[in-house]
This record gives C-alpha cells, structure tokens and sequence, in this order.
C-alpha cells in the first residue's frame, strides 16, 4: 500500500481555499498544509505558520510534501528554484520562467520576437521617454509599470492627462518603487476579457476551463479596478475553435520559446487575453492561477487535481486531457469600504448546509467567532448546469449569508456586455 501524499500550500486567499478544496477529494493525498493560511479552512486544510522561505524548504523536507506555489511574490522570489533545488517537488515555475509575470518588459519583448498577439507597444526607460512615446498611441494608451505591483501597476488612460499623470507616479514618484524603473506603454484595445490557463510541465499542456473575471468594484463594470470581485466558468464565448486559435497562436509559441531560452515553464501558465473583433490578444501573462478565477475553474473539473499536479511536479503530466461539466459564477464578498478604507474584525455568519461553495480569503477564527481581517473575504460560487442556475444558487446562500455592510456586485453572471466581440 502506497501511504498519501502531503501537501503545502503557499498562500491565504480563495484561490489556495479553492485548490485546498479539490486536492482534499483526491483519494491519493492525505495531510493538506496551507502557509500562513487562514482561519475559514476547517476540515480542508491546516493552517501553518512558516515565516519565511527556509521555514517552507525545512518544513516540505520534514513533510516530504509536494509544494504548490499559489502567489506571484514567492515564485519572483526563486521559492520554486529554491524547491527544487533541495530537491522537493514543487508546482510552481522557476524564477526565470516566472519572469513573463514578474516583468512586463519582457514579456512584451518575448512575446514581440515569436509573434504573438499583443498590443503594438514601447518601452520607455526614462521619465522622458516614456512622456515621448505617449504621443505614439493616438487612440488611448495603457501605461504599465514593469515589475509586480500587487495588481495596481496598470492605468488605462482615459486621456493624455491621465497617461502623463500615471507615468509621473510610476517613474517620479517611484510610486512602486522599482517595479517603476521601466514602463510599457501600449494600445488601447477594445473587446471582452477572458482567463485562459493551463496545465503544464513544461513541454505538454491541458487546459482549465476558461472563465471571466470582474475587476471593477461596481455593478455594469464601474468603479475602480479591484483584486476582482467574481468570476464565472467558463467564459460566454468559449468555443472550440477560439481554444485551438489560442493554443496554437498563444500558448505553444510561449512554452516552446521558453523552454528554447532554457528556462521551461512548470506550473499554471495565465494567460489573460483581451478579445477583439481581430482575434484574441495577450493582455497579460501569470505565472500562477488567477484569484477568484481558481474559485470557479476548479469545481467544474471531472477528474482528480492531483495526478496534474504530481505531473507538473515530476514533469510528467497525463496524457488525458482536463475535461469539465457544468457552470460556475462565483461572487466575492468584501468588507465595508473596499478598497479604500477596510473595516476589519466583522463577525461573520454563514449559512448552514449551504449549496454554494464558501472559499474563504480574509478570515480569521478569534474565541469561536469567524471575522474578517482584510478587503475580500469570501468567495461565494454556486454550480449549475447554466449560467442562471449557478448565479441562483450563488446568491442565495450570498442572501444567507451574515456579513454587516459588505460589498459585492449584484450582476455576476448577468452583464457580458453583448455584441462587442
Ligand atoms: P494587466 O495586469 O496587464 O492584465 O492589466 C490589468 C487590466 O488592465 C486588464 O485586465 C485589462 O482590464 C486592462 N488592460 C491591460 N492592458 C490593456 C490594453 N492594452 N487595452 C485595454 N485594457 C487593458
Ligand atoms: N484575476 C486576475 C489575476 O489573478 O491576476
């Protein structure tokens, strides 16, 4: 008899609840780890408190768990590298591979020599330069800061103003300190925004199903842009054939370059595409899965997790593709004033027997009670066989759910915008 495999997971939000969750139902993994974790775990998973990198290494070595790597921060960092170096399985790209994520630059510039679909762009390597090449993108321009920004490096600008006023910020102001070094500045697209992820050890990939995130914080997409405030899956305008055009014309280019560049990409590969009337874009690149987008990719899978992930770690994935059934829209929940001003230490009831899946992110258990101690705290996802029926069901037990003066949007799942692609 083979004993269960362990498993450490790196990260607190719904996405490691989410991964957590599925890995939980694997008849082949026994004890889940989550690093630091939160409170809202319960049977899932434990929480375990490693306060840095050497912490994680002695600790998987101890477990002898296989390491998934959930956030941005510690796969930049070389956590992946450092991994493998001791010889623990990881999933999670090294650092080299990483960079697609962690510098815009060069993703963009990769992505320029094998000819991949992405917005015409410049990058500006001075406060003058960068105010020079605005006048390069007439019909709008986005202006990116370089490095990792915790998501608030991007300012689509609305007008020359805007585009001046945000390459100051970044480049005067080192607003996000080095990260703001450098810039992209690229053009404007119109079109609907879909996650498209993958699987992969490097040279073989299987798909997650695709799905659409809403990052502004407002209903009909208003408000500023958030850490994202629901997800559903898959995307309103998957199709076969847009899945064989990403593929061939996004993806393979990508892992085929990066490994020809030495540095193969293990891991979850994001892809955040923009969908235009000429095709699908590349708006971004991750070198992890999405948050909340994992809350509802996960549960539509028929197949165990684990077997991709051990894949992806021994650099063997199976052969059989990821296949999935049903519709997921997930609806975060956040504190009162997110995300400007948080109000922390809410106490938190949830509905018993709920229907819906509770992926918990800003949570901590104090003396019994639930409470929140951060922006977005739950991730509420109802299944269905539609879209309809997996929004019902969100909502419900949404509406069951005890939470004073919480945010959310009321149209996940509701508002594709129509006609636009
Ligand atoms: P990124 O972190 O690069 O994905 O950018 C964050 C968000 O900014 C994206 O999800 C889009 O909503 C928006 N965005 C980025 N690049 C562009 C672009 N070239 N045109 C329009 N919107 C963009
Ligand atoms: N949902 C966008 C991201 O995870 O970066």
């Amino acid at each position: 008899m083979t004993s269960k495999q362990t498993v450490l997971v790196i990260g607190s939000g719904a996405r490691e609840h989410a991964i957590a969750w599925a890995l939980r139902k694997s008849p082949d993994v026994g004890t889940i780890y989550v690093t630091p974790g939160h409170g809202g775990l319960g049977e899932t998973a434990t929480p375990m408190v490693l306060p840095d990198a050497s912490h994680i290494v002695a600790f998987a070595e101890e477990t002898r768990a296989v390491v998934v790597i959930g956030p941005e921060g510690p796969l930049a960092a070389g956590l992946g590298d450092l991994l493998a170096a001791r010889g623990v399985p990881v999933v999670g790209p090294s650092a080299a591979a990483a960079r697609i994520e962690s510098s815009k630059v060069e993703a963009k510039t990769l992505m320029a020599r094998l000819q991949i679909p992405t917005a015409r762009f410049r990058v500006a390597e001075s406060l003058a330069e960068a105010e020079d090449a605005v006048g390069d993108f007439p019909d709008g321009v986005v202006v990116k800061a370089d490095g990792l920004a915790q998501g608030k490096g991007v300012v689509v600008a609305d007008s020359r103003g805007e585009a001046l006023s945000a390459i100051a910020g970044m480049m005067k102001d080192h607003q996000f300190g080095q990260a703001g070094d450098r810039v992209v500045l690229e053009e404007r697209l119109d079109g609907v925004e879909m996650s498209f992820m993958v699987l992969t050890d490097g040279v073989r990939y299987t798909a997650l199903p695709t799905s659409r995130d809403y990052k502004r914080l407002r209903d009909g997409d208003y408000g500023p842009n958030t850490g994202g405030m629901g997800a559903v899956a898959p995307h309103p305008s998957d199709s076969e054939t847009l899945h064989r055009l990403i593929s061939d014309q996004i993806v393979s280019p990508l892992l085929t370059g990066l490994a020809d560049e030495g540095r193969p990409f293990r891991g979850i590969l994001y892809a955040g595409l923009m969908l235009t009337r000429a095709g699908p874009f590349v708006l971004e690149w991750n070198a992890r899965l999405g948050d909340p987008e994992t809350g509802v990719v996960l549960p539509l899978l028929k197949q165990d997790l684990w077997p991709y992930f051990e894949g992806i770690a021994t650099g063997r994935l199976p052969d059989a593709p990821l296949e999935a059934e049903g519709v997921a829209v997930g609806v975060v929940m956040a504190a009162p004033g997110y995300p400007e001003a948080v109000e922390k230490g809410i106490p938190l009831s949830l509905p018993e027997a709920p229907r819906a899946l509770f992926f918990q992110a800003a949570t901590e258990m104090r003396e019994g009670v639930l409470r929140n101690t951060g922006g977005r705290t739950l991730l509420i996802v109802g299944r269905g066989e539609d879209v309809e029926t997996a929004r019902a069901c969100a909502y419900a037990d949404l509406g069951r759910t005890v939470f004073r003066g919480a945010r959310y949007r009321r149209d996940i799942g509701s508002s594709f915008r129509q006609g636009r692609v």
